[in-house]
C-alpha cells in the first residue's frame, strides 16, 4: 500500500498523530493567511504561494529556454501563485549539470528576456494586472557538472575514496575566487532582462552548497564557517554593491545535507563528504543541527539577502530527504522513513530558521507536495504560526500548476490533479538515452506530454514533443 492513502484531512491528521508529529505538522481548515498579500523588499506578492525552482532539462544545448521551457512557465504564469522562482540556471556553460540546463550569458540573455516578458504577459492576460515576482536561480553545479572532470570542493582525501563515477577534480582557490565574477555577471544580466530577484543557489550539494561543508579543505575556502562561506559572502557583497538597489537578493540554502544512502535505503558507512554535511550533527549525520546554518543565514540577511528559501538533502545521494516520496526515482531506494517524517523535518527546520531570523527576511518553506490536496492546510497553519512567510511548491506545481488559483477561488484543491510523489519527474531527468542527450522532465501522471515521453523512452512507444 502507498504511504499516502488518506481520503480526508482527518485520516491524515490521525496518521500525523500516530507518528508523533503533531507539533510539526498542523492542519488548518480555512484559507486566510494564504490569500493575503506579502511584502517583499517594497514589492507586494498578492498571495503567499511560490512556485519552487524546478529544472525541466529542456533548454537548448547552448543554454537558451526552448519552446518546452516556455510552455512550463506559461502554465505557472496563469496558475495563481504569486512568486515564480525560475529554475537552476548555470552562470557558465561548464557549470551545467546536464546538456539541457539553462545558462545565462551574453548569447542567451535575449531569450531569457523573452521568457520573462512572456510570463508577465500571460499572467496579465489571465488576471488583468501584473502582480507576480519572478526570480532566477543562479548556480554552478560543482561535483554534479555533467562534463568531466567535475570540480569537487570538499575533502581531498575522502573524495578519493568515493566511487569511480565521481571523476572529480579538486578545484583550486584561484578558480573559486574567479567564480565571484561569473555570479556577478549573471546577476547583472538577470537584472537587465527583467528578473525581480536573483537566487544564489547554496543547496542540494551543488558547488556553493558543498563548500558550506568543506570542513577539512585547507586554505581560505575551507575549515571554519567564515572560510566555508567566503565565496558566497563575496558574491552577495559584490551583487549588493553593484546592483543591490535594482534587484532583490535571495538564496536557496540547504540547512541539512544528511548522509548518503545506499541502494537498499541505508545510510552509507564508508567515509564520505556527507559525514561532514552542513547542518548535520557531527556525531550523527542523520540528525539535524542548525547551529551553523542559522549563524550563516543571519549573516546573509545582514549582507542584504531578503528572501531565504529553506531546503535540504541531495537529489542524488538522499532524495527522500529533500523530496519525500511514495515511490523512489529509478536511481533511488525505497523510502527509509515514513515520508511524513521527512515533511515534518522540513517544517521544523524552517520554523527554527524563521524564529531565529524574525522579520528581517522572508522565509520560503519546502516539503509541501507530499501532502497532495491537503498541502494548503499545513501551509495555512505554518503561516498563521509564523513558521514560514511564503509557501513553496515544487512537484505539486509541475502536476497541477493552477492549484493556487483553484484553492483561492474555491477553497479546495482538485484531488484528481495533485502530485502523487511517485518520482517519475526525477526518473525522466535521469534518462540519458534521449535523442537530444537529456530527457526533458515534467509530470508523467498528470501531463499527457510527459506521459507520452515517458512511454516512448521506457516502453518504446512513439511520441511527439514540442
Ligand atoms: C524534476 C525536479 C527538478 C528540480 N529542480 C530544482 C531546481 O532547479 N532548483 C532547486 O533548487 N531545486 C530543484 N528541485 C527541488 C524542488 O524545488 C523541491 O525542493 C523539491 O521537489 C521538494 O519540494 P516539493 O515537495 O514541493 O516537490 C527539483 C526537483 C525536481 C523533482
Amino acid at each position: 500500500m502507498p504511504f499516502f492513502h488518506y481520503r480526508s484531512a482527518e485520516q491524515l491528521a490521525n496518521e500525523v498523530n500516530r507518528l508523533g508529529l503533531t507539533d510539526q505538522i498542523i492542519l488548518d481548515s480555512q484559507v486566510r493567511r494564504l490569500a493575503q498579500p506579502v511584502s517583499v523588499g517594497g514589492r507586494k506578492l498578492w498571495n503567499a504561494f511560490a512556485y519552487h525552482p524546478m529544472e525541466g532539462c529542456d533548454g537548448t544545448t547552448d543554454g537558451r529556454p526552448s519552446a518546452l521551457t516556455e510552455r512550463r512557465y506559461e502554465r505557472l504564469a496563469t496558475g495563481g501563485g504569486a512568486l515564480i522562482w525560475v529554475e537552476a540556471t548555470a552562470v557558465s556553460l561548464e557549470g551545467r549539470a546536464n546538456p539541457r540546463q539553462l545558462c545565462i550569458n551574453e548569447q542567451t540573455a535575449k531569450d531569457f528576456e523573452r521568457l520573462v516578458k512572456r510570463i508577465r504577459q500571460r499572467h496579465k492576460e489571465r488576471f488583468g494586472e501584473e502582480r507576480i515576482l519572478i526570480g532566477l536561480q543562479l548556480t554552478h553545479s560543482g561535483r554534479y557538472c555533467y562534463q568531466d572532470p567535475r570540480p569537487v570542493v570538499g575533502d581531498p582525501v575522502l573524495d578519493r575514496r568515493l566511487p569511480a563515477r565521481w571523476s572529480g577534480r579538486y578545484v583550486t582557490d584561484g578558480e573559486l575566487e574567479d567564480l565571484t565574477k561569473d555570479f556577478l555577471h549573471a546577476a547583472r544580466l538577470a537584472w537587465s532582462v527583467g528578473f525581480d530577484f536573483v537566487d544564489i543557489k547554496q543547496c542540494h550539494r551543488y558547488l556553493l552548497s558543498e563548500l558550506l561543508s568543506a570542513k577539512t579543505r585547507p586554505g581560505p575556502y575551507g575549515g571554519d564557517l567564515s572560510h566555508r562561506t567566503r565565496l558566497a559572502r563575496q558574491i552577495f557583497l559584490e551583487i549588493w554593491n553593484q546592483i543591490g538597489d535594482q534587484i532583490l537578493l535571495a538564496s536557496r540554502i540547504n540547512v541539512f545535507d544528511g548522509p548518503a544512502f545506499d541502494s537498499s535505503g541505508r545510510p552509507e558507512k564508508y567515509p564520505q563528504p556527507f559525514l561532514y554535511g552542513f547542518g548535520c550533527d557531527p556525531n550523527d549525520p542523520l540528525k539535524v543541527d542548525l547551529t551553523e546554518p542559522i549563524q550563516w543565514i543571519k549573516e546573509m540577511v545582514d549582507l542584504g539577502v531578503q528572501m531565504v528559501n529553506v531546503t535540504m538533502g541531495n537529489p542524488y545521494a538522499n532524495p527522500h530527504i529533500g523530496r519525500p516520496f511514495d515511490r523512489p526515482p529509478n536511481d533511488g531506494y525505497p523510502a527509509p522513513e515514513h515520508p511524513l517524517v521527512g515533511v515534518a523535518r522540513h517544517f521544523q527546520a524552517t520554523a527554527q530558521v524563521k524564529k531565529a531570523v524574525g522579520p528581517q527576511a522572508l522565509i520560503v518553506g519546502t516539503g509541501y507536495s507530499f501532502l497532495r490536496q491537503f498541502l494548503w492546510m499545513a501551509a495555512e497553519a505554518n503561516l498563521r504560526r509564523e513558521r514560514v512567510d511564503i509557501v513553496g511548491v515544487g512537484r505539486g506545481a509541475l502536476a497541477y500548476p493552477d492549484f493556487a488559483q483553484d484553492l483561492l477561488n474555491t477553497g479546495a484543491m482538485d484531488v484528481r490533479k495533485v502530485c502523487l510523489a511517485v518520482s517519475f519527474c526525477t526518473t525522466l531527468m535521469r534518462t540519458k538515452d534521449h535523442p537530444l542527450g537529456q530527457a526533458p522532465t515534467g509530470c508523467v501522471p498528470r501531463d499527457r506530454l510527459y506521459a507520452a515521453l515517458y512511454d516512448h523512452l521506457h516502453k518504446g512507444k512513439a511520441v511527439k514533443i514540442l
